[in-house]
């Protein structure tokens, strides 16, 4: 078939419906005739090798469903000074059994008003300091001869002041005005934060900021210096499409959508997740699916998961590839602080009963803080009030109660709703720095043993584990961020330090905390590379223990089973798993054990295979 007879096809199966929505939210002809043209053009300047993906990956839509994904998240000044060092350490990447990486916002932003690269001023050139648009187009060609997949954040929900239609706008031309929530007294903006909650309600408070040189106020739900997009606004929509396409054709394989359950705004309204935010992601969806099919979106939508699951959309008509799992990450370290792991369980229990096609990224941390949106109905039942537990979480994590080893942070402290967040990495969170600090070898073997048995944990659960660079050598927490003016108000670059490459050097030595880390974590890659149980396609469930402190999950496929047990407690601890009778072989000690009366020592975890009858 000659390529554009490719597009026409691509599109006309789904012109009715794209048209169809567009109309729903423009009722703009023009328009969504500009819109068809354009992604003609994008199709047509898209590589030759990028298409022939394209047609692979249709022909294997599932392809991103097995269990050979494993993605790492790095900013790329921290993790090798530029695009050009990233390509140099592509095999200490692959050395991680990394085949999946996410590029942390790499665009041109204003340094010192970036919001870690949220905030982009062009959306269209690399940050100078991290190189060009050509050095991204050979990275991504270099990983995907090697198997790579490459993620990168498109930030869609504001621009940065520095923009040029932020700039356009501040000198008062009315069509750019038009792209942003312009408005040039208080009276909306004082209805808009009646109903609209604050994302940083300390370090930036309020959804308005006030442009005393304009005279207006602009709405700003994040910091005052990343302006609100109105995607009701046909241009905006269009404009952030072509960003988009262009952005895709530079072979990027994943668009993570930042913050898109804020796209649309609607007067007494939450401003979130509102029905016109999935018409879009349906429409970017039907659009990539049109011009670049082999893309994935991964919605970055964390919130409590009744919000987030609509975000996959339905079988019919989907919408992103993948979302992060933001729950389960929160419930994991409440289950570390309380060693009770009743609401992780019901957590996962919830999660096995959604579809098998929905696909969520597992991760224990991020560049963000942890907020801990947690089932405080049923954690009241337990005994667990909201604010205090949350205190107690966050006191927890600090090191302040609870016979905690942990060190960390807070994060925007809200005096009003008494919530705080967190800050930490997860070595810090583990133990690792403490026992580092005080040079107790006790205590680190531990906490290694307690950063190992969460990975092998959020391993064994269904989707694709995300691990945070550094995390795979037990880097803990950073906290030069202090001295720097640009970064010292934002407790979140504590978790974002530059990788040490001199402590990465001691991987091969086993009497290392580096080494003794990154083996234990290759050996759960393989194991979950290997076994059949990990595909998305089966079935999992969590498995009684008679015992609060431990967790257990079984996988099977095709006739085979994996158990794995997790002692949350830093006692020793037996379980009585309800499993299938038969003889099970650890793939972790390599032992045999019966599930039916099974000791685990302090944050011991197994994988047990169940072995088949000769
Ligand atoms: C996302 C990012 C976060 C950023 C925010 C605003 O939530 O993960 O780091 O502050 O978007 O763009």
């Amino acid at each position: 078939m000659q390529t554009n007879q490719i597009f026409e096809k691509r599109l006309s199966c789904r012109h009715d419906e794209l048209r169809w929505l567009y109309m729903e939210l423009y009722g703009n002809p023009s328009m969504f005739a500009e819109l068809c043209d354009n992604m003609f053009q994008f199709y047509k300047e898209r590589r030759r090798e990028l298409k022939a993906r394209d047609s692979l990956r249709e022909t294997e839509p599932g392809w991103y469903k097995k269990n050979d994904l494993l993605g790492m998240m790095f900013y790329i000044d921290n993790f090798a000074q530029n695009l050009t060092g990233v390509e140099k350490k592509l095999d200490y990447i692959e050395q991680c059994s990394v085949n999946y990486i996410h590029l942390m916002p790499f665009l041109e932003t204003p340094d010192g008003r970036s919001d870690g690269g949220y905030a982009v001023s062009d959306f269209r050139t690399v940050k100078k300091e991290l190189g060009t648009m050509e050095d991204l187009e050979r990275l991504t060609f270099a990983c995907h001869k090697k198997g790579i997949h490459v993620c990168m954040d498109f930030v869609m929900n504001h621009t940065s002041e520095d923009h040029e239609w932020a700039k356009k706008a501040r000198q008062g031309d009315g069509e750019y005005m038009s792209r942003y929530f312009f408005y040039d007294n208080y009276e909306i903006p004082s209805q808009y934060e009646q109903t609209v909650p604050q994302v940083f309600p300390t370090t930036a408070p309020g959804n308005f900021t006030w442009l005393d040189d304009c005279r207006h106020y602009v709405m700003t739900s994040f910091y005052p210096y990343q302006w609100d997009l109105n995607y009701k606004n046909p241009r905006v929509f269009n404009e952030m499409i072509y960003n988009f396409l262009f952005l895709a054709n530079k072979g990027i394989d994943i668009i993570r959508l930042d913050a898109v359950p804020y796209i649309w705004k609607e007067l007494h309204t939450n401003c979130r997740n509102l029905p016109q935010a999935h018409t879009i992601v349906r429409l970017m969806r039907i659009i990539s699916e049109i011009v670049c099919p082999s893309v994935l979106l991964l919605g970055e939508v964390v919130m409590e998961p009744e919000k987030v699951v609509p975000y996959f959309g339905t079988v019919e008509k989907p919408e992103c590839h993948m979302l992060y799992n933001v729950t389960t990450m929160a419930a994991t370290w409440h289950t570390v602080a309380t060693r009770d792991v009743r609401l992780l369980k019901r957590q996962l229990d919830i999660l096995h009963s959604l579809p098998k096609e929905y696909i969520f990224l597992n991760y224990l941390r991020c560049h963000d803080d942890i907020g801990w949106g947690l089932d405080y109905p049923s954690l009241e039942k337990e005994g667990f009030a909201e604010i205090p537990h949350k205190q107690y979480l966050n006191d927890y994590f600090r090191g302040l109660a609870g016979n905690s080893v942990s060190r960390g942070e807070l994060y925007n402290d809200d005096p009003v709703t008494k919530d705080a967040r967190f800050c930490g990495a997860t070595a810090s969170m583990c133990g690792i720095e403490k026992a580092g600090f005080e040079q107790d070898d006790n205590a680190m073997a531990k906490a290694i043993q307690l950063d190992l048995m969460l990975h092998a944990c959020m391993f064994m659960q269904s989707g694709i584990p995300m691990l945070y660079s550094g995390d795979e050598i037990g880097q803990v927490n950073d906290y030069s961020y202090k001295e720097n003016p640009k970064k010292a108000g934002d407790s979140r670059y504590l978790h974002r330090g530059a990788m040490n490459w001199t402590l990465a050097n001691r991987i091969t030595d086993l009497n290392t905390v580096e080494g003794k880390l990154f083996h234990g974590l290759e050996l759960l890659e393989q194991i979950r590379k290997t076994e059949r149980v990990f595909c998305a396609e089966a079935d999992a469930r969590t498995v009684e223990t008679q015992n609060n402190a431990i967790l257990s999950i079984e996988r099977s496929y095709g006739g085979e089973t994996l158990i794995g047990a997790f002692n949350f407690s830093e006692d020793e601890k037996t379980a009585c798993l309800n499993a299938p009778d038969g003889i099970y072989t650890d793939l972790i000690s390599g032992g045999d054990k019966t599930p039916d009366c099974l000791r685990l020592m302090p944050y011991e975890f197994c994988y047990l295979k169940k072995r088949k009858l000769s």
